[in-house]
């Protein structure tokens, strides 16, 4: 993994988003995976800033979200479908039928599961897939105890992420229990992996992610067996990192070999 420390959330929304654009600069027709949360909020300011004022042409790209509620339509502002409608899509010019967020009002969720990871492979896979943490060390809603193997299925929430996730809701009781979540091995399957971790309440799930060992009760620490992650954090959330140092020096190499 490649960890980079950075001074505050923007340089490390502004860090993280560089290599989106690089990476839609140089291959228009990119499959991109995103990620919901407060995490990735700025770096999809970022995005729309880079759309708006240097022409960042998403028109071509391809888009698949981790996860959803079970249980909200698109429109329900605490979906991630709005989410996403909201903070990124609405602002940039991606064609709306080429986004993907899973239907958290799906019937037969089983066959819709089934159908997304298809639609993933169709679109020739992902190439690079933003991610955040949970306090708890979860990717999208792969919580403690999902399989290092597992694919996009129904998921039952824990209490942590439901105490951590009714800030955005009413009440407590209006959180959802459940959701449709890609895996983890559908997450290691993306070319690249871009993780945004932001605040002290996310640094010791940061430093068991990057630094424990690989176990399914952090599921961030399959990422220690993917070739091209790249963590981007700032102070608060680098806070427990025994390496810190090296991970600096590493940084400064890089950015010194462009
Ligand atoms: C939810 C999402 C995750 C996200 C996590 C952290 O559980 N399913 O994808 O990483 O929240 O959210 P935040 O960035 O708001 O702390």
């Amino acid at each position: 993994m490649f960890v980079t420390v950075c001074k505050d959330y923007d340089e490390m929304s502004r860090k993280a988003a560089a290599m989106v654009a690089r990476l839609v600069r140089a291959k228009p027709d990119a499959v991109l995976g995103f990620a919901t949360g407060s995490s990735p909020l700025g770096l999809y300011q970022e995005l729309v800033r880079m759309h708006k004022e240097e022409g960042l042409d998403f028109s071509r790209v391809t888009t698949f979200n981790l996860d959803e509620y079970c249980g909200l339509p698109p429109d329900h502002p605490q979906s991630y479908r709005y989410f996403m409608n909201e903070n990124l899509f609405n602002h940039i010019n991606v064609p709306m039928e080429r986004t993907h967020v899973p239907d958290g009002m799906a019937e037969d969720w089983r066959a819709h599961c089934a159908e997304y990871e298809e639609m993933i492979r169709q679109a020739g896979g992902i190439d690079l897939q933003i991610l955040g943490i949970g306090s708890d060390g979860h990717i999208a809603f792969n919580e403690p105890g999902s399989s290092l193997g597992s694919r996009t299925r129904r998921v039952f929430l824990t209490r942590q992420t439901i105490e951590d996730n009714s800030r955005f809701f009413e009440r407590k009781e209006d959180v959802p229990t459940s959701a449709i979540s890609m895996g983890v091995a559908t997450i290691l399957e993306a070319r690249t992996c871009v993780m945004v971790v932001n605040g002290t309440n996310k640094a010791e799930a940061l430093a068991a992610a990057v630094e424990g060992p690989i176990t399914s009760m952090i599921t961030a620490s399959a990422l220690q067996m993917h070739p091209d992650t790249h963590v981007f954090c700032d102070e608060a959330a680098a806070s427990r990192l025994t390496m810190r140092e090296y991970y600096d020096w590493i940084s400064h190499q890089m950015e010194a070999d462009g």
